[in-house]
């Protein structure tokens, strides 16, 4: 019998290709989330389920999900998915990492140049006709080049960002699990504590996954340490930021600005503070948000899907402990 798979959003024609090839698939075909409810359903009667990071996939949904093998998360992070829970009953769990990597990297960069250099406030300037003349000191920024830049998470985007930072001349210095030897010779970075990296940096980039660990990394204690000159850019997961605190301090003006494509609420409500500040960024969670990276990231997560589904090691698991105790034909 073919494995019956849930995808649940509209996703590249190629990818929805690689599963309909060998498995019979429903789609939830619209542009907002499959609301919490029909997910659950759909998840009971599926044998795998490509979600996305706005389904928020709790131990109720896995452990009611009689035949569920494999959730594959067309995202890199998948803090959305309750590994503990997937991992107890035997359920893979996949993502997608590595392919976003530089379309992520070029979005932290652009909202350093942005934030740094107010360009969003400077186009509305434009925009709503209050250009009048050149001016010395009309929407003065802060320079990129030269600057030193802190980087939360030297992964695979962490260092990619890095990469971009060397041809601005920028001084790269970096907080870790782990050092990262290889791209502090590769690079130059030097490996700091957080509390170093805070009050040293001009531009602070996070890159650090979700966890348990890292949910209010950023709070007031830490916004206190930046220079009021620097920029704080997020491009991993909102929670990291308490965005009140960082709303307090742009507010009074603690640090220069923000660039934010992330938030702990999203789509972020209409009516947050942080959108009557003028000296902040807000992107819509477009990170990876080429056509050529999501196509990509739907293949992936279609591949990994069947794997798992016709008896192979889907390759990007992320509880790989699940093969060791239920083994599968090696791929
Ligand atoms: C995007 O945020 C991702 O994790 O892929």
């Amino acid at each position: 019998m073919r494995p019956s798979v849930y995808i649940s959003r509209s996703i590249a024609r190629e990818a929805v290709g690689i599963i309909a090839a060998s498995c019979d698939y429903r789609i939830w075909n619209n542009d907002q989330p499959v609301p919490a409810k029909i997910l659950e359903e759909e998840i009971k009667k599926s044998d795998g389920v490509l979600t996305t990071l706005s389904d928020q996939v709790n131990v109720a949904f896995i452990t009611g999900a009689p035949n569920l093998k494999i959730i594959s998360n067309m995202a890199a992070g998948f803090d959305n998915i309750d590994i503990g829970a997937a991992t107890a009953k035997g359920v893979m769990v996949t993502n997608t990492p590595g392919i976003l990597t530089n379309t992520t990297a070029d979005l932290a960069f652009a909202l350093f140049l942005a934030a740094s250099r107010r360009l969003v406030e400077a186009e509305n300037f434009l925009r709503s006709g209050q250009w009048q003349a050149w001016e010395p000191l009309l929407l003065t920024g802060r320079d990129i080049y030269g600057a030193t830049l802190g980087i939360i998470g030297l992964g695979q985007i962490g260092s990619a960002v890095a990469r971009r930072a060397k041809g601005f001349d920028m001084n790269i210095i970096y907080c870790n699990r782990k050092r990262n030897h290889q791209t502090e010779a590769e690079l130059g970075a030097t490996y700091a504590s957080l509390s170093e990296l805070l009050s040293t940096s001009d531009i602070v980039s996070i890159h650090c996954p979700l966890t348990a660990e890292t949910r209010g990394l950023i709070s007031y204690g830490e916004l206190a340490l930046m220079k009021p000159a620097a920029v704080l850019v997020n491009t991993a997961r909102g929670g990291i930021v308490d965005e009140g605190a960082l709303y307090e301090a742009l507010l009074h003006r603690r640090i220069f600005a923000a660039g934010l494509d992330v938030f702990s609420q999203e789509p972020l409500p209409l009516a947050h503070p942080l959108l009557k500040l003028p000296n902040v960024v807000l992107l819509p969670h477009i990170g990876s948000a080429s056509i050529a990276t999501r196509t990509k990231m739907a293949i992936m997560a279609a591949s990994d899907l069947v794997s798992g589904l016709t008896g192979k090691i889907p390759l990007h698991l992320v509880n790989p402990e699940v093969v060791r105790e239920y083994p599968t034909e090696k791929s």
